[in-house]
């Protein structure tokens, strides 16, 4: 049914879809891809010099294919009807309304692509489903496909789930050479065929024994499972980091020796101030919400521990904070350091930095802060989601200068770990700054007995505080 495919389409040129797209069309020159989004501003922006999002690697593989075999547009329906295979790559965000509230994943974008391929499909498709989704989405995206082909017998129509596993700041590296490329299909004669064409696609570069295959609701529950092991990491590190400051023992130290061990391995235990991103929050509620709906009540809140801890992680750190400032910051200025989930990249969803800062906005804080990828405005609207918006104007100053952000302030606050910010001159940040002048570092980058000589007061996730230096003893929570 299926030929051999020389027609790629993406739907939604987003953070997943452009990525992966300008990487297939960097390794496959005989296919043609072509990324579509109903957001004809950002396919704009993917066809200027300055493309939407920032990936280490991006531009240079998008300007090189974009009008050779990468091509970005907004015409939807012409591109569906030319396309082979069809990737599904549109946003999943938690829903905050209805059934599911603040738990399920929404699937109203992923079920209008579905519609809209429907409607504008002529011949054989393959439809790919890249966006992370709840287990069984692929059923609903087929139930609408095939109600198309009742009244067209040259439509045929395959649903692959194919997850993607890339994550921000090294998307392309991931990309490039990726651990394992998911793909999940029906057992039938055309699912094989079709995730034979899939695999050969893929074939171009990764090796064979590194693209497994499974049944479609294999591959869905795979992709929920392998975020939800990566943040359970993460918080397991972290609530050990509180024991660690409660006993002298220090974080790295421990996850260094606790890593050592073959069966657990040394990768994703940074301790830090919570996990952000537009993933591993979703994807665990995602998972504790199946659960739940498959009356599998321990399950659910075994996994709902992993963002509890999270949370408490965020509020925690904000309480130290205040705490270590004699117990009131109202009024003092404080400079943040890093506002993105992570180093590398400029995407803010989800990050921690939203919640620490507005745990100190509501103590009236004044708060300074620097990213050296994030925007303003960004940062003006992230905040007014959780804060109102006359206190963000009275209380946030956004600058473009670490220097300017820490000039006069009371305690510098590290939340994304940034390498630019080991490498400031933390001599002249603490002259130009209130004293005693304190960092609270909640990415574990900064060398503690160097601010300290200096003069510092220091604090950093899961280690004690020094006796010598910090005059207030274990001041706190
Ligand atoms: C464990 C630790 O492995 C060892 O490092 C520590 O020093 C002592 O505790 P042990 O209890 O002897 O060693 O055996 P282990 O192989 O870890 O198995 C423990 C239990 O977990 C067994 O009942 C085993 O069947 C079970 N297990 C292990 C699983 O159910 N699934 C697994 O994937 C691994
Ligand atoms: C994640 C998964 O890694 C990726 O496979 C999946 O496809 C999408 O979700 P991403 O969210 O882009 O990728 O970034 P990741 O590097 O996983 O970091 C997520 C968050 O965890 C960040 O806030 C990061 O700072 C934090 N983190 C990560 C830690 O706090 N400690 C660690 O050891 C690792
Ligand atoms: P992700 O991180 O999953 O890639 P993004 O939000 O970065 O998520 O990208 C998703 C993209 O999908 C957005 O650019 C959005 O405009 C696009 N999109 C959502 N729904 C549709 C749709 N029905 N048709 C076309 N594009 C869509």
């Amino acid at each position: 049914v299926f030929g051999k495919v020389s027609k790629i389409v993406c739907v939604g040129a987003g953070y997943v879809g452009g990525p992966t797209c300008a990487m297939i069309a960097h390794k496959c020159p005989n296919v043609t891809v072509t990324v579509v989004d109903m957001n004809a501003a950002k396919i704009a922006e993917w066809n200027s010099d300055k493309l939407p999002i920032y990936e280490p690697g991006l531009d240079e593989i998008v300007f090189k294919a974009r009008g050779k075999n990468l091509f970005f547009s907004s015409d939807i329906p012409n591109a569906i009807a030319q396309a082979d295979l069809i990737f599904i790559s549109v946003n999943t965000p938690t829903k905050m309304y209805g059934r599911g509230k603040g738990m399920a994943p929404d699937l109203k974008y992923v079920e209008s692509v579905s519609r809209t391929i429907a409607q504008y499909a002529v011949g054989p498709k393959i439809v790919v489903e890249k966006s992370t989704v709840p287990v069984k989405a692929a059923e609903s995206i087929g139930c609408i496909l095939r109600e198309a082909q009742k009244n067209n017998a040259n439509l045929k129509f395959q649903v692959l789930s194919n997850p993607e596993f890339l994550a921000e700041g090294t998307a392309m590296k991931d990309l490039a050479n990726p651990d394992r490329v998911l793909i999940g299909g029906e057992s039938s004669p055309e699912g094989l065929q079709a995730v034979a064409e899939l695999v050969r696609v893929y074939e171009n570069w990764v090796p064979r024994d590194r693209i497994i295959t499974t049944n479609t609701w294999s591959s869905e529950l795979s992709k929920l499972v392998a975020n939800a092991f990566l943040a359970q990491r993460i918080s397991s590190i972290n609530s050990i980091s509180a024991v660690c400051e409660a006993t002298g023992a220090d974080i790295s130290e421990v996850a260094h020796a606790v890593g050592y061990d073959t069966r657990i391995g040394s990768k994703f235990l940074k301790a830090s101030v919570g996990f952000g991103g537009s993933c591993f929050q979703k994807d665990v509620l995602s998972l504790v919400y199946l659960c739940e709906s498959l009356n599998l009540p321990q399950v659910a809140s075994y996994w709902q521990g992993v963002i509890d801890i999270n949370n408490w992680q965020r509020r925690r750190f904000a309480d130290k904070i205040i705490a270590e400032l004699f117990n009131t910051v109202t009024d003092k200025k404080i400079a943040i350091f890093g506002f993105a989930f992570k180093k590398n990249t400029g995407d803010t969803r989800e990050s921690s930095a939203i919640y620490v800062m507005k745990h100190l906005l509501e103590e009236h804080a004044k708060l300074s802060v620097y990213d050296p990828k994030v925007q303003k405005s960004q940062i003006v609207g992230d905040l007014e989601s959780v804060v109102k918006a006359q206190d963000v104007a009275r209380l946030v100053t956004v600058e473009t200068d670490p220097y300017q952000a820490a000039l006069g302030a009371h305690a510098i606050v590290v939340l994304t770990e940034w390498d630019e910010f080991t490498e400031l001159n933390y001599q002249q940040i603490h002259d130009n700054m209130q004293h005693p002048a304190a960092i609270f570092d909640g990415r574990l980058i900064l060398d503690q007995k160097t601010l300290r000589d200096i003069g510092f007061r220091t604090f950093a996730i899961g280690t004690a505080p020094d006796q010598a230096y910090n005059l207030f003893g274990t001041a706190g929570y």
